[in-house]
């Protein structure tokens, strides 16, 4: 890790006066956010499955995905199965996005290839008998399943492909509720006018152990943007769980009462964040980062609704981000103004981490730990291969009781 990054740090001596002239050469942790294959966090980042895409939006019509620097193809044949494949016709290289899908897989617009689901070459129907040599062909794929109103999808080394994890908060949909799912900039913006975010993925994944840019982006800065509760400087500790990192921040209210407002962040790029309007209870949402490339990322979303909630958006002043203008974004900055900010990839030569970072600075160990452990050929934490062990625990929530005071 660079820049200041242990548990305790220390502030760095001001050099030069502070002056801005001659400056060390800037420099991002690559081994952070580079997410291509073979790049450390990429392989880390491939051996969990991913959100690839909303169910409901793959018709009949084959579907780009970018996902961790890769581009590939999703479709789904008419048995209602989906397919994601490396794009390129291992024919002739033309791109299977053009190709037509049918019952049994995808023909490529070409010469007419059909590869099903998991690649296998049925027909080339161009040769003299028809085929040539099908057994020999398989155009690559990776495996999907769907779940929670996603397509998942499994980019890592086949002999170690996990479960798909279940989370119990997303389980038992009551008939008053819906579960919500959604893949765009949600997060950052808080509306649906972008559908990928130009910054580095682990600039939103940083920011969910941050709760001290709640109190201060969120609520002192420029007014309450959220709950006016979170004006209320927390007293936060930080802790570490079988799957990541967890924070506490506990708030006296004036009323007599304290909320313990817990947030969650799960190996490597997975959220679940309280109600932002400090609704008591356990958390109704999960939420996955997944990086598009290196400086760009998406934002998945699954939460149970009640049926007739309003759609999911935010509003600043009345608006929503994508009606701000350019000065209103500079009056009133949320989460896209504070992570877009850092850059297309933050310089993190440049960070002074402090006490207030100790969750990033978890965080930021964790995925280290992890790198290490899958390059030396192990499995990194919260990948579970036991079929009856697919439900993680969600442990956040807002949860209140009388304070002691009151008692
Ligand atoms: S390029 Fe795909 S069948 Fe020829
Ligand atoms: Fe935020």
């Amino acid at each position: 890790m660079t820049g200041n990054n242990s548990d305790a740090p220390a502030p760095h001596a001001v050099a030069n006066n502070g002056s801005a002239y001659g400056r060390p050469p800037q420099h991002s942790n690559k081994r952070l956010t580079e997410v291509g294959p073979g790049m450390p966090m990429g392989e880390l980042m491939r051996r969990y499955w991913q959100p690839i895409a909303v169910s409901t939006d793959l018709g009949d019509l084959p579907k780009k995905v970018q996902i961790l620097g890769e581009e590939l193809v999703l479709f789904r044949d008419r048995h209602g199965r989906p397919g994601l494949l490396y794009p390129r016709c291992m024919h002739r290289g033309t791109t299977l996005y053009y190709g037509k899908v049918e019952d049994r897989g995808i023909r490529c617009c070409y010469h007419g290839w059909l590869f099903d689901v998991e690649g296998n070459c049925l027909e080339q129907p161009c040769e003299p008998n028809g085929e040539w040599y099908p057994e020999r062909c398989r155009q690559p794929w990776y495996p999907v399943e769907e779940l929670y109103g996603f397509v998942f999808a499994y980019l890592g080394p086949p002999e170690k492909k996990p479960v798909l994890p279940r989370y119990d908060n997303l389980e038992d949909i009551g008939s008053d509720q819906i579960l919500v799912s959604m893949i765009g900039g949600l997060g950052a913006t808080g509306d649906l006018s972008l559908d990928v975010v130009p910054n580095s993925w682990l600039q939103m994944n940083d920011n969910v152990m941050d709760p001290f840019h709640v109190h201060v982006l969120h609520s002192t800065l420029t007014g309450p943007q959220f709950a006016a509760e979170f004006a209320i400087m927390p007293k936060v500790d930080f802790f570490q769980t079988d799957e990541g990192v967890c924070y506490s921040a506990v708030r006296e209210l004036e009323d007599g009462q304290t909320v313990d407002r817990i947030s969650s962040w799960l190996m490597p790029n997975i959220m679940s964040v309280p109600d932002i309007g400090l609704r008591a209870g356990y958390s109704s949402g999960v939420a996955w980062v997944v990086p598009v490339d290196d400086s760009h990322y998406v934002q998945a979303f699954a939460m149970k609704m009640p049926k007739d909630a309003p759609p999911l958006r935010i509003t600043l002043g009345g608006k929503s981000w994508g009606d701000m203008t350019e000065e209103e974004h500079q009056r009133t900055p949320g989460d896209f103004e504070a992570q877009y900010g850092q850059g297309p990839i933050s310089l993190h030569s440049e960070e002074h981490l402090a006490t207030s970072d100790r969750g990033v600075i978890m965080q930021r160990k964790l995925l280290m730990q992890h790198m290490d452990i899958v390059a030396k050929g192990g499995d990194p934490m919260g990948v579970n291969f036991d079929p009856d062990k697919a439900t993680v625990h969600i442990r956040s929530g807002n949860f209140f009781k009388k304070s002691a005071a009151a008692e």
